[in-house]
């Protein structure tokens, strides 16, 4: 037997510093992303809700996991999912009210669940208080430097070319022969980073989360702050290509980003304990251990594995770049599989391979078809996904969970255009957008929501929900929720500390000790693999007179 690649060491000894800032709790925590929206609707009116989640405690507590994450719950026109915030400050009035979070944070706790929120920081919402401020005062006022205003280039001309990631300009007009920046929707203006009341403003949100007991924060954005959008302004050309490894573009991953999460840095020390922080950045991989650093946000997600195809190779690729992070930088890891941004990973896993384009892209397209073409095996898809999971699981590092991806939900491909929420498919035509991740979760097989509210769902939920229903799922050892709960419940015992190494094998297997005998193994190809002599403590499919069929992992404890 040979390592390829062997990591001994553990980050607290090696890094006592890390360990002060990302405790050992943040370092392995499970958490899992609540969209609120689509959770579970607690008064009718198809929307979920922040009772709703208060509602759902028995259900978060049976999962097992260290924390949610829940995105923006804010007042907002719904712009952008709730990422357009209206008040950072408060809760919108569809969703409940501050009491309704101090209730749920309470019933959280009393779970022994930790509490994640979304901090909004790159841009407001074009209905903020200050937003409207700024339109009325006009050209050179305070009230327009707290955003990016820029004269036009004459007539309907914006100052450049640069686009949107939503799609179209980057610019909006404010009406005077000036415009305003949005990187993403227009009804999403860039705050001016370089503005001391913007930063006065974002210090006073932190802390007033912070003192309401939430643990720790998820920062939206958080390569996005800092621009320069002094002229000459490269043409958009140039700068499209938004991963960089040096810190050079105008605007993303500047270095002096930084600087901002140190001084919150300071704030989130102050509260005893330490409150957490995990950085949205899509950087350049080399970029990323700056966010997760002892003195930035403490944690960075880590994309690569939600962008990895279901290769052997990708994975031990993302997992080498990740648990090398977590030497070289001090840090902590993050796995993932999907997010409420991303094509559902059963559904990524369930198209067919492609050489040229990742499964992501893959599944972008097939979206943009209706789900029409090419065809998706649900069936392989679901089974790939949990044998994923449980590849994850068994990682050193914090495992981020989306919600509905522990019932094996699919992609709701079908969903009418003049249903979608998503901005990115109104400005682009080469996205159908995220929606269809974000369709509200089945609980049970009936009702006019499957169990999600009294009536109708926000966003249509098809009929095929019913079978992944949680009440359906909860009735069959075998389920995927099942699955979630059994690896949920071994994790902590099975797979304490950082100890890793690969066990070399043959192509198309993925094999890694843990620590205490405890083995992961994952079978890529379609052909049953033999397993070495050990006890069997969790596998995702049912073995095949004890060898491991394709497209399924097992954990075992060898003697
Ligand atoms: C990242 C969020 O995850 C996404 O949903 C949102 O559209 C953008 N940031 C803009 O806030």
């Amino acid at each position: 037997m040979r390592h390829t690649r062997c990591v001994t060491t553990t980050i607290d000894q090696d890094h006592p510093a890390g360990v002060a800032i990302t405790t050992d709790l943040w370092r392995t925590a499970v958490v899992y992303q609540i969209y609120p929206r689509s959770f579970a609707d607690s008064n009718g009116d198809g929307t979920g809700d922040l009772p709703g989640i208060t509602s759902r405690m028995p259900y978060l507590r049976s999962l097992g996991v260290d924390a949610i994450w829940l995105s923006p719950f804010y007042p907002s026109a719904l712009a952008d999912g709730g990422y357009d915030v209206d008040d950072h400050r408060d809760v919108d009035p569809r969703l409940g009210t501050l009491d309704d979070f101090d209730a749920m944070v309470t019933a959280l706790h009393a779970a022994d669940i930790k509490v994640i929120i979304d901090i909004v920081p790159n841009h407001t919402s074009n209905r903020h208080p200050w937003f409207e401020q700024a339109l009325a005062a006009g050209r050179g006022s305070l009230e327009r430097d707290r955003y990016l205003f820029r004269d036009g280039l004459g007539g309907e001309q914006p100052p450049n070319d640069w686009e949107s990631l939503f799609g179209g300009s980057a610019w909006a007009p404010a009406g005077d022969g000036q415009w305003y920046f949005h990187c993403f929707a227009a009804e999403q203006p860039d705050l001016n980073w370089e503005n001391e009341a913007v930063r006065e403003d974002f210090r006073r949100t932190v802390r007033f989360w912070a003192d309401r007991g939430v643990d720790g924060f998820r920062i939206d954005v958080a390569h996005g702050l800092r621009k320069d959008l002094s002229e000459p302004y490269p043409p958009w050309g140039e700068i499209a290509d938004v991963i960089r490894p040096d810190g050079s573009h105008p605007l993303w991953d500047r270095d002096d980003v930084h600087e901002i999460y140190a001084d919150w840095r300071r704030i989130f020390d102050s509260y005893d304990p330490p409150r957490f922080a995990v950085g949205e950045a899509s950087v350049h991989p080399t970029r990323r251990a700056r966010y997760a650093s002892a003195e930035s946000l403490g944690q960075a997600f880590n994309f690569a594995m939600q962008d990895a195809d279901w290769r052997p190779e990708d994975y031990r690729q993302v997992i080498n770049g990740g648990l090398a992070d977590m030497i070289d930088f001090a840090s902590t890891t993050s796995w993932l599989l999907g997010c409420h941004d991303t094509p559902r990973v059963a559904t990524r896993y369930g198209l067919p391979l492609d050489d040229d384009r990742p499964a992501q892209q893959v599944a972008r397209d097939w979206l943009l078809a209706d789900g029409t073409t090419p065809q998706l095996d649900t069936s392989r898809g679901e089974r790939r996904a949990r044998a994923a999971i449980m590849i994850l699981l068994a990682l050193p590092g914090s495992t981020y969970i989306y919600q509905g991806d522990e019932l094996g939900l699919q992609e709701v491909a079908d969903l009418p255009r003049e249903v979608l929420e998503d901005p990115m498919a109104r400005r682009s035509t080469k996205e159908k957008g995220r929606d269809g991740c974000r369709v509200p979760l089945p609980w049970s097989a009936e009702g006019p929501s499957y169990g999600f509210g009294q009536q109708i769902a926000h966003l249509p939920q098809p009929e095929w929900f019913a079978a992944y229903a949680v009440s359906v799922q909860e009735a069959d050892p075998d389920s995927t929720l099942n699955l979630y709960r059994g690896a949920l419940a071994l994790r902590p015992e099975l797979f304490p500390g950082d100890d890793f190494r690969w066990i070399e094998s043959e192509s198309s297997v993925l094999h890694f000790a843990r620590p205490g005998g405890v083995r992961c193994i994952t079978n890529f190809g379609a052909e049953p693999v033999a397993l070495p002599a050990g006890e069997v403590l969790l596998s995702s499919a049912q073995l095949d007179h004890g060898r491991l069929p394709g497209d399924s992992t097992v954990w075992l404890r060898v003697p």
